[in-house]
This record gives C-alpha cells, sequence and structure tokens, in this order.
C-alpha cells in the first residue's frame, strides 16, 4: 500500500520544447528506472483555464505523449495514462470535495496569482478554484509517496498532504481502533511486532524520522496482512486512525535553466523556443538568426560572451574546450558569431537524434500511441479502483 510510487502530469500544451526536455522529461526519464512511476495527461486541467476553447485539448495530448515517448519516456517501464480517461479522479475528487474547507482553497497561493496573470480570462469559476483539490485526488487515488514537480507546483502537494490527513482523520477512525491495531501488532509476529512497537515509542516520543522510515520499510515487507490491518498499523504508528491516503511529498525537480532563443527562460509563450522535434533545417534556422552581443556589428568588433545569448546556450551544450574557444574568439574577434553558433546547432541536433528516431515510428503509426495509453489507463484505472473500494467503505458508501 505505502510501496513507493512517483507520479506526475503535465497539462496537454501541444508540441513540448528543449526547456521541457532538460526540465522535466529528463528527469522522468531517470525516475522511472528507480520507481514504479504513473505519468499522466492533465486535460481536465487544462480545461479550468481552456473551457471555452476545448477543442485544441486532444491533439495536444496525442502531440505531448508522443514528446514524452521520443525523450525516452518507455511505456514499459512507466504507465502513460489520460487523466479523463480514468473516471475514479473524479469521483475521489467529488468526495473529497464534501470536507474540503473553501478557505483552503481560497488561500492556495497559485489561485490567486493565476486569476491575475491570465487576468483576461474569467476564472472565477468552480472548476478553477478546485484546481489544487483535483491535483490532490489526482496523487491521492495513487497513493504516490514521490511528485516530481517545480517549485511552483509545492503548494499543491503541500495541500495534498492536508487534505489526506483530514480525510484519514474523519474517517480513518473505527470503534475499538486501538484494540484492531494492538491485535494487528501481535500478527506481526514476535519480532518484527517488538521492533514494531519500539520503532512506534521512538517516533511517538523522540519524532525520529528515520524510526518511522524503518517501520514503514517493515510494513511492507510484510505480506499476510490484511488491507484493513495495514492501514491500522500505519495509522497506529504515527497515533492517528487508519491511513487510508497516504501523505505525498513532493520530489523538487530542478527549475530548468535552460535559455531561449533571446536569452530569456524558453518558453512557447515567449515565442522563443526549439521543439523537441524541431526539423533540422528550421534549428538551424533559428540559431543562425539569435541575436548576439550588439557591440559586434561588423565581423573584426570584439564581443562579450556574457552579453550573448548564444553563450548561455554554450553553458548548457558546451564542454569547456569548446567554452574556451568562445571566450577567447569572440573577445579578440577571432571567429565569427555564425562560426560559434555551428557547435551549439551541433549539439542540438546530437540530442534530438535518437528522440527524432523513436518518434518516428510514432508518426508512422499514430495507433501505437493510442494504445501504450489505452494500455496504461487501463493498469492505471486498476489502481484508481482499489483505492476507490477502500474511501467509498470509509465514509459508508459501499451498500453491501
Ligand atoms: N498542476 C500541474 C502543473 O500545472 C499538473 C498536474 C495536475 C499535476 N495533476 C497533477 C502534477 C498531479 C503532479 C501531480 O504542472
Ligand atoms: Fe555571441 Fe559567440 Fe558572437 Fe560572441 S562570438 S557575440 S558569444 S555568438
Amino acid at each position: 500500500m505505502y510501496a513507493e510510487r512517483v507520479l506526475s502530469g503535465m497539462r496537454p500544451t501541444g508540441a513540448l520544447h528543449l526547456g521541457h526536455y532538460h526540465g522535466v522529461l529528463r528527469n522522468w526519464v531517470k525516475l522511472q528506472h528507480e520507481y514504479p512511476c504513473l505519468f499522466f495527461v492533465a486535460d481536465w486541467h487544462a480545461l479550468t483555464t481552456e473551457y471555452d476553447n476545448p477543442h485544441d485539448i486532444e491533439k495536444n495530448t496525442w502531440d505531448m505523449v508522443t514528446d514524452w515517448l521520443a525523450a525516452g519516456v518507455d511505456p514499459n517501464q512507466a504507465t502513460l495514462f489520460i487523466q479523463s480517461k480514468v473516471p475514479e479522479h473524479a469521483e475521489l475528487h467529488l468526495l473529497l470535495s464534501m470536507m474540503t474547507p473553501l478557505g483552503w482553497l481560497e488561500r492556495v497561493p497559485t489561485y490567486k496569482d493565476q486569476q491575475e496573470k491570465l487576468d483576461s480570462k474569467d476564472l472565477s469559476t468552480y472548476g478553477f478554484l478546485g484546481y489544487p483539490l483535483l491535483q490532490a485526488a489526482d496523487i491521492l487515488i495513487y497513493r504516490a509517496d514521490k511528485v516530481p514537480v517545480g517549485e511552483d507546483q509545492v503548494p499543491h502537494i503541500e495541500f495534498s498532504r492536508e487534505i489526506a490527513r483530514r480525510f484519514n482523520h474523519l474517517y480513518g477512525r473505527e470503534p475499538g481502533f486501538e484494540d484492531k491495531a494492538r491485535e494487528a501488532v501481535k500478527k506481526l509476529g514476535g519480532k518484527r511486532a517488538r521492533l514494531y512497537e519500539e520503532l512506534r515509542t521512538r517516533f511517538q516520543q523522540e519524532g525520529d524520522k528515520t524510526a518511522i522510515e524503518r517501520a514503514h520499510a517493515l510494513l511492507d515487507e510484510v505480506q499476510h496482512l490484511s488491507l484493513a490491518d495495514r492501514e491500522r498499523l500505519f495509522g497506529y504508528l504515527e497515533g492517528c486512525g487508519k491511513m487510508i491516503l497516504a501523505e505525498p511529498g513532493a520530489l523538487l525537480t530542478e527549475a530548468s535553466k535552460m535559455p531561449g532563443l533571446d536569452g530569456q527562460k524558453m518558453s512557447k509563450s515567449y515565442n522563443n523556443a526549439i521543439t523537441l522535434r524541431e526539423p533540422a533545417e528550421s534549428v538551424q534556422k533559428k540559431v543562425r538568426a539569435m541575436p548576439t552581443d550588439p557591440a559586434r556589428v561588423r565581423r573584426n568588433d570584439p564581443g562579450e560572451p556574457e552579453k550573448c545569448p548564444v553563450w548561455q546556450l554554450h553553458q548548457v551544450y558546451s564542454d569547456e574546450g569548446c567554452k574556451e574557444w568562445v571566450q577567447q574568439g569572440c573577445r579578440s574577434a577571432g571567429i565569427g558569431c555564425l562560426d560559434c553558433k555551428q557547435p551549439v546547432i551541433d549539439s542540438i541536433l546530437r540530442e534530438q537524434a535518437p528522440m527524432r528516431e523513436r518518434a518516428q515510428q510514432y508518426a508512422e503509426d499514430p495507433s501505437v500511441v493510442k494504445s501504450i495509453v489505452a494500455d496504461g489507463c487501463e493498469k492505471a484505472r486498476e489502481l484508481a479502483r482499489e483505492t476507490m473500494r477502500d474511501v467509498r467503505e470509509a465514509m459508508g458508501l459501499e451498500y453491501h
């Protein structure tokens, strides 16, 4: 139940760019070898702001998933799915909405920030206010303990933890909990039971975090427990009732420092991006057209790399030798700007080559992407269904 699991979602913005690759996708590709991973398209989240123009969402979804695959996200390692194809997310969102104080939602910092930022749009909607709660449902429904996100999303992860805690507090109680928990401890067997008790005491009296981690590991090892007993033992450790929903943690993704063609952060809205599968000629054209140090009007005017966006790309892509060559050549006017740009172009093309190759098969037969996602949706749904059974049970909605 508390097995390590990674979950992350992305709103379907369409074709991704190299900033997404350096910031997010490379991290996903790494994580998929380390943990069971679930990655999904947050299409309902897109609707919270694009409700007046939903028609691009589908195409954006397929383009984006193709880019994930092109970047090396491996459907044999990670589960890829679409949020709206797992309608259990909506059920959990609804049930959680019953116990979510309005003030908690209004105080999530992204709420006012985004409303102000997108002020051309009317975002005083029910759905937009509920954005973080839908995200909490996305996370809690998989009992995911690790959520890789950027800094901007950290308040949403914290909000999800609070929701999990409130849910467990409200619905994790049962008559005779303490007695049942003690019975469950006995079922661990003599040696394990003693260790569990010891770790529990250490956590509750000294707040020893490693003790709780060891206790979780111990419970993960035990095979013969019923689900109800597991929930009791997890809850009993922390001194609350049953732990039906797990509290997730953020796995902070370092902010992408990927510069765009103009030296600002790479972003679709700044129109300074190179897409993941940008055709080679277009990469060449865009980099060649990049502005450079304005002091280099003529070929023999010396320049300063610090004043040039091309230099920023060298810092991402070039080795020490090449960077030295740029520093020297720029300051002495020994090289021209087009010479200087060539290694950057070469590096980008080299980085893109395997992506282009992987994308080839999907472009030839789009049904492959669709069937990968269909499989992923099935797998995700199974996990989601399990949680929903426990949630309904806890809330008295099972109708046995
Ligand atoms: N809000 C996230 C973003 O804008 C996308 C998202 C939706 C998400 N649900 C999630 C991310 C669950 C992580 C986990 O980037
Ligand atoms: Fe920029 Fe390179 Fe030209 Fe110098 S030589 S201004 S670093 S592009």
